[in-house]
């Protein structure tokens, strides 16, 4: 499930008229990493809560038969045959509409009827993992050992942003918790382990979110409902081993350009070549 319902306010006015998912980070729109990161990891199924003036996400994973007729016509068969390959089977996607912004916790309950009885993954597509392998495929090897529900953490110096964890033991990588909290003050954040937006929940959490009261900025927080569960399902975070880049404002969204930019099979040299010279020429 990637919830695609915000506005994307700390880009603007870059999102003003294009979903921050669409936005290209370094060679494709983010929200194509993400989506490779869930079937690389054995996803068959996705569901994006999206929200008004989303509907390019929709468009980018259906076919664009106007375009691919018009580079038929020029003898562009290697790019017919890219754009091909980047499509999914027929109805192994679903769109949800989350007709308000009440919080991350609303937009997963609007996926329940979606996603029914089974346990499924959350992916928080502001946030760019980078991981080999992929931060969800260490999440499903962790979760194939301990099952319950598992979220991925990653130490940070700005707990205040995100949502916090409270560890209790640890196992190597594998971390037992006693609680978590959304956006604490920064000097009573209870460790320094962010949640990074990949989580693995079981189906229970939607009678929580049902009732879950609005939290931390107003919102109706994941994160609250997910400390209810912890009271009677196993849960595990995973320090998994990787890089987070968050998206969510314009100074991440560079990190994480020039990171996937640098890493870049194909173009990695000559970027980094560019970014050289560029700094260069600042001075
Ligand atoms: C959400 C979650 C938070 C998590 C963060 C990661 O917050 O509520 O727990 O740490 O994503 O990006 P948001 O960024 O939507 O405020």
């Amino acid at each position: 499930m990637l919830p695609v319902a915000g506005f994307g306010t700390r880009v603007l006015p870059a999102t003003k008229s294009i979903p921050k998912e669409m936005l290209p980070v370094f060679d494709r729109p983010a929200i194509q990493y993400v989506v490779d990161e869930a079937l690389a990891a054995g996803i068959e199924h996705i569901v994006f809560v999206t929200g008004r003036n989303k509907s390019a996400i929709e468009d980018y994973f259906d076919r664009a038969y106007e375009l691919e007729d018009s580079l038929r016509l020029k003898g562009k068969t290697s790019l017919v045959a890219e754009l091909e390959a980047g499509l999914r089977p027929a109805g192994s996607m679903s769109f949800v509409r989350q007709q308000g912004a009440l919080g991350l916790g609303h937009a997963v309950w609007c996926a329940r009827d979606v996603i029914g009885d089974e346990p499924f993954a959350v992916m928080l597509p502001d946030m760019l993992m980078m991981a080999q392998p992929s931060c969800l495929t260490q999440m499903v090897e962790a979760y194939n050992e301990v099952g319950g529900n598992l979220i991925a953490v990653e130490p940070t110096d700005t707990p205040e942003l995100y949502g916090v964890i409270t560890p209790e033991s640890r196992d190597g990588r594998l971390i037992k918790m006693k609680g978590m909290v959304e956006k604490p003050k920064r000097d009573e954040a209870p460790s320094n382990l962010f949640i990074s937006g990949r989580y693995i929940l079981q189906p229970e959490i939607f009678d929580l979110l049902a009732s879950q009261q609005a939290g931390a900025g107003g919102e109706i927080q994941l994160t609250d409902s997910m400390a209810r569960l912890m009271q009677t399902q196993a849960f595990h975070a995973l320090e998994y081993v990787g890089r987070t880049y968050d998206c969510g404002d314009k100074i991440g969204y560079l990190r994480a350009t020039v990171a996937f930019a640098l890493t870049n099979d194909e173009f990695g040299e000559k970027a980094a070549a560019t970014l050289r010279a560029a700094l260069a020429d600042k001075g």
